[in-house]
């Protein structure tokens, strides 16, 4: 499913931002001709940003009729599973960060999949063979699939801080489902990088392939009826349509015995879950992580998201230098070096923390973040670099090796992130996903969407026999999580928001556009388009085309030694490609800019109430 993507997405941008010499001004702004996408929109009244058109302006339907931004955040996620169902839809999960304006409050809904009571740490262990099953594989099963939360979170946070009921913000996605949407040409790739799941599964083949099993013709009339009915009963119905009720059992029954079309060689590992799974699920509201830098509070996820504390980790080594006045090659430098150290901490310690304990206090301690800064000196640390100590007394440069040897995590990197704000200042960002393009490939039989395969976002074994993992699987524990969107806040007002899709380079996406727009000083637009490298603890540094053939690129690997991977090519998989960003600019006045992507996978929508330049 992800090689031929990632070929022409590359492709694409590369086009796009070797056109220009100076990409990060030339891009924002810019629609990609004939799709009808703007990716920057500037007004008052409430603004939404997200991969899709026809989502953007469901969310902004909503607010047009008295919805505010947690409605507006429902009504465009529930329309990009119908839009972009490989990326979207009921059949996933993903975490919401929320400003409430009137209580002046920052609070998160942690809507992760659980595994089913079920899951065991060796369910992804091959037992002929005693060795963890191949990634791609075990994606490829519908043992993969967690218990499907995104419509409990999007009941959650109605109920808690909306302003309209499920039925009434389900509304426009009904109407595109029922009315159909044309498949263009990023629809028809995604399709084509995911045919052998979807022909192995007859519903998804009817409902996403030609009756011979090809990819549907760009310009084609997509409708998903079963999709409309299914949102319809659970407008009517509520949440427990699903967690105890029709839909719950159709899943159920999905999973554990999948229909597959015969002769199917691919799906062999039937799921695990039970309806009581379904019973148990609830989404939690919980406090967000928060750090200083540069004079902003930085909003994010707590575990069982890992963005919010690797994020925060990062920030915390990067606020000892002074980005903005060191050469860019130097603060480029120092940028991959604290991502580097911040994914060894994460990999070692965050993991579901109602079944680990997560030192969350240590990770995003400044003491600790010093411990970590002081490795740093001329040149690139060899990676896997060994995990520090976020226990106090967080003392010394920790240079030794930890008894705890670093984990390379695998991570499905297929996602999308909402933005939307109101005329309130309420504000959402929302992260979700059904992980890969396509989730496990399975429709729901009748039902219209495709289930997760996020079981693979927890580690297979841990990193070497008898050595501790917080990630690893079992019964009711969710997998650990790249997703986690922030908002940013200067002297208590809130000033942006950004989030991102790509499993674990969205922490690495998120880190390099808070650094282009407060250190570099680039417009947030600017600072979304710009060309991404991502350091995840691995030898090299995944680097888009644009920044790997730069000469700033050249002199990091000259001076500093670090190493890097140009992110395209047949040798690498849609997996290793940075996600795209969608952010929101508060501009004050009531005035907000929305800011989607002008290129990655085809760009985004932004959209506003009231445009105004
Ligand atoms: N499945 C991608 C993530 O949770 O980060």
């Amino acid at each position: 499913m992800r090689r031929l993507v990632a070929v022409f997405v590359m492709s694409v941008l590369t086009a796009a931002l070797l056109a220009s010499p100076s990409v990060a001004s030339a891009i924002p702004g810019r629609a990609l001709s004939g799709t009808g996408k703007e990716p920057v929109a500037v007004g008052t009244g409430g603004a939404v940003a997200s991969m899709d058109l026809d989502a953007s302006k469901a969310g902004i339907t909503v607010l047009k009729h008295g919805g505010n931004a947690i409605d507006a955040a429902v009504a465009t996620a529930s329309t990009l599973g119908v839009t972009n169902p490989f990326v979207a839809g009921p059949g996933g999960g993903g975490f919401m960060v929320i400003y409430l304006a009137k209580s002046h409050q920052v609070v998160t809904i942690d809507g992760r999949e659980t595994c089913p009571s079920a899951c065991t740490p060796s369910m992804f262990i091959d037992p002929k063979t005693g060795q963890p099953l191949g990634y791609d594989y075990a994606s490829d099963q519908p043992l993969a699939t967690g218990v499907p939360s995104m419509v409990a979170t999007w009941a959650k946070a109605l109920r808690l801080y909306g302003r309209k009921s499920l039925a009434a913000d389900l509304r426009p996605a009904i109407k595109v489902a029922d009315r159909g949407f044309r498949v263009n040409a990023d629809f028809r790739q995604l399709t084509e990088s995911g045919l052998a799941e979807l022909r192995a599964y007859p519903a998804s083949r009817a409902l996403l392939l030609t009756p011979a099993g090809n990819p549907l013709p760009v310009g084609y009339l997509l409708r998903n009826p079963d999709l409309a009915r299914t949102y319809r009963l659970l407008g009517r119905h509520g949440p427990s349509y699903l967690y105890d009720g029709p839909l719950g059992r159709a899943i159920v029954h999905a999973d554990d015995h999948p229909a597959v079309t015969p002769g199917n060689t691919l799906v062999t590992l039937p799921g695990i879950m039970t309806m009581s799974d379904l019973r148990a699920y609830t989404a939690r509201v919980q406090a967000p992580t928060r750090v200083r830098y540069r004079g902003l509070d930085i909003y994010s996820m707590a575990p069982p998201s890992s963005s919010g504390s690797t994020v925060g980790e990062a920030l915390n080594i990067l606020s000892g230098w002074n980005l903005s006045a060191e050469p860019r090659a130097t603060a480029l430098f120092h940028y991959l070096e604290a991502s580097r150290l911040a994914y060894a901490d994460r990999d070692a310690y965050v993991g579901d923390p109602r079944y680990v304990a997560v030192p969350l206090h240590g990770l995003l301690s400044p003491a600790f973040a010093a411990t970590r800064r002081c490795l740093v000196h001329q040149k690139a640390l060899v990676s896997p670099v060994p995990p520090g100590d976020p226990f106090p007394p967080y003392q010394g440069c920790q240079s030794q090796p930890s008894p705890q040897a670093p984990t390379i995590s695998a991570e499905g990197r297929h996602t999308n992130n909402i933005v939307t704000v109101d005329k309130w200042g309420n504000i959402v960002a929302y992260t979700n996903t059904i992980n890969f393009f396509g989730g496990s490939g399975m429709t729901v039989p009748g039902y219209g969407f495709l289930l997760n395969n996020e079981m693979t976002d927890f580690d297979f074994a841990p990193p070497a026999p008898g050595v501790y993992d917080p990630n690893l699987p079992a019964g009711r524990k969710q997998p650990r999580s790249s997703m986690g969107p922030v908002i940013a806040f200067r002297d208590g007002t809130p000033v942006f928001s950004v989030g991102a899709a790509g499993g674990s380079t969205i922490i690495t996406t998120i880190l390099q556009i808070i650094l282009n727009h407060v250190d570099f000083g680039m417009s947030l637009p600017a600072a979304v388009a710009a060309p991404r490298v991502s350091q995840t603890n691995s030898p090299t540094s995944l680097a888009e085309p644009a920044f790997y053939n730069s000469a700033l690129r050249r002199q990091l690997t000259r001076e500093f030694g670090e190493q890097f991977t140009e992110a395209t090519g047949p040798i690498l998989p849609l997996d290793h490609y940075p996600g795209d960003a969608t952010a929101l600019q508060i501009l004050g006045h009531g005035r907000f800019e929305a800011i989607a992507e002008p290129v990655r996978l085809g760009g985004g929508s932004a959209l506003v109430v009231n445009p105004s330049p």
